[in-house]
């Protein structure tokens, strides 16, 4: 057996591990990317269908990456090529970091805008508008670059920490943080006029609206927010002591995952109409509400403004730590993926290796970060193709290549009575047919609607 580098890592306590997970789900996906998908797809009837497709898919994948991970201790590269002989195995790793390579040069942009917009606030509100509109500036090269180096230092310098002292510290101290600041908005946002407007467009369904399209869209927003397909779960896993109950951890983060990004929702649609009470535009000539960057970072912002005073000030700033917060719990887990790669392959230290992807990484960013249409490519190619197609292959590899019995064996360390409640049979009915049709179905569609 191969020997472990000294900087493979452990995690300290069960909570740290959930936490730290939870943290790489928990990202701009939720706060961002949920509501906007909400606001696209009519509201109400999104979220169910998008809960559905967290548990029925997400979940069995999630149990899947962790099993891997904690029974190979190894990156994704060298855990498929543990498990199998062959191309293919080594071949689902590679591509997951690939991906975690190509969707951390977008995030940390995106991450760097929400970075930038704390001044933009924290300016505006002290009366230097002049300075405020250059922080604010998404299409200033000059800023987004500085902003991207500064967040991929911080995500650097929490990696080099190591597992228990960087990752699982971090992670501790910031998602509790996250948490409340979220609950704290949302308390202040209902008491604002307009805001019940919004509470009913997000809380009432419209069937009318669910069609095959919406059922893709809400796949795959799960599959990005809860950080499958790319093997980022799959590396947190390769840290688990082998006694911690998989299976119910699993099934923590899913759930936090999933009521952080309906907690989001109930922040941001609702504040979207308090902005029109305001005065503010909150949709198209097409009817439809303001999404993506549009609505992060001028419908809301423009709604801390005209709140004015020091509550403006307060939540404007607070809305986009809290962002940045969810952000940096990300970029760690994506950066986490390519540097257990180099550290377990290639037998280089953890603050080498997060240095050599990191300035990779940034360079790319740079680029990015001068020309933004970019992002909207990448963001295709590796969230909509590379994360499913990782998915795709992750779930076909453990139910055909491994077997699920191999990984039902692996998931009674910590959960002794798997076999009590038919846990391996309904596991098995979902990771070797549900969860690969499905994916596959999403990947297919997603493939024709690029191509024509
Ligand atoms: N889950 C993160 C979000 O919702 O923003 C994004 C992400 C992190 C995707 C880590 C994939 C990953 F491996």
């Amino acid at each position: 057996m191969l020997s472990e580098h000294k900087d493979r890592g452990r995690w300290n306590t069960k909570l740290g591990f959930v936490l730290a997970a939870a943290g790489s789900a928990v990202g701009l996906g939720n706060i961002w990317g949920f509501p906007t998908q909400v606001a696209d797809n009519g509201g109400a009837s999104f979220i169910l269908i998008y809960i559905i497709c967290c548990l029925a898919v997400g979940l069995p994948v999630m149990i899947a990456e962790f099993a891997i991970g904690r029974h190979t201790r190894r990156n994704p590269v060298g855990a498929f090529k543990k498990l199998g002989n062959g191309w293919f195995p080594p071949l689902i790793g590679i591509w997951g970091v690939i991906c975690g390579v190509m969707i951390l040069t977008f995030y940390m942009v995106i991450a760097g805008w929400t970075f930038s917009y704390i001044f933009e606030e924290l300016f505006y509100f002290t009366g230097l508008t002049a300075l405020s509109e250059w922080f604010g500036d998404l299409q200033n090269g000059v800023k987004n670059a500085i902003f991207t180096i500064l967040f991929m230092t911080g995500t650097v310098a929490i990696i080099n920490g190591g597992v228990s002292n960087g990752i699982e510290r971090a992670t501790k101290t910031m998602m509790p943080i996250l948490i409340l600041v979220l609950i704290i908005m949302i308390g202040y946002v209902m008491t604002l006029e307009g805001s019940s407007e919004g509470l009913k467009m997000y809380l009432l369904p419209d069937f009318s609206l669910v069609d095959t399209g919406l059922v893709f869209s809400a796949l795959g927003q799960a599959f990005f927010s809860l950080s499958l397909g790319m093997g980022a779960l799959l590396t947190y896993g390769s840290y688990l002591k082998r006694n911690q109950n998989i299976v119910e951890s699993a099934t923590y983060v899913t759930v936090a995952d999933m009521s952080i990004a309906f907690l989001a929702g109930l922040l941001i649609i609702p504040a979207m109409f308090v902005a029109q009470s305001a005065g503010i535009t909150i949709m198209g000539e097409d009817g439809r509400l303001f999404s993506s960057a549009t609505l992060v970072f001028d419908v809301l912002p423009d709604m801390f403004k005209a709140m004015g005073g020091m509550f403006g000030l307060i939540f404007g700033m607070a809305f986009f730590i809290l962002l940045s917060m969810a952000a940096l719990t990300s970029t760690i887990s994506l950066l986490e993926v390519p540097v257990s790669y180099i550290i377990d392959e290639h037998k280089i230290a953890r603050k080498k290796a997060s240095l050599i992807v990191g300035s990779i990484v940034v360079t790319v960013s740079l680029v990015i970060s001068f020309n933004i249409d970019l992002i909207d490519v990448f963001a295709t190619i590796f969230n909509n193709v590379g994360l499913p197609l990782g998915g795709l292959m992750l779930s076909i590899f453990l139910a055909y290549f491994w077997k699920t019995e191999n990984a039902v064996a692996e998931l009674r360390h910590g959960y002794s009575d798997v076999d009590n409640g038919k846990f391996p049979l309904i596991w098995g009915v979902f990771i070797k047919y549900i969860c690969p049709v499905l994916i596959a179905l999403v990947l297919i569609t997603t493939l024709y609607n690029l191509i024509f």
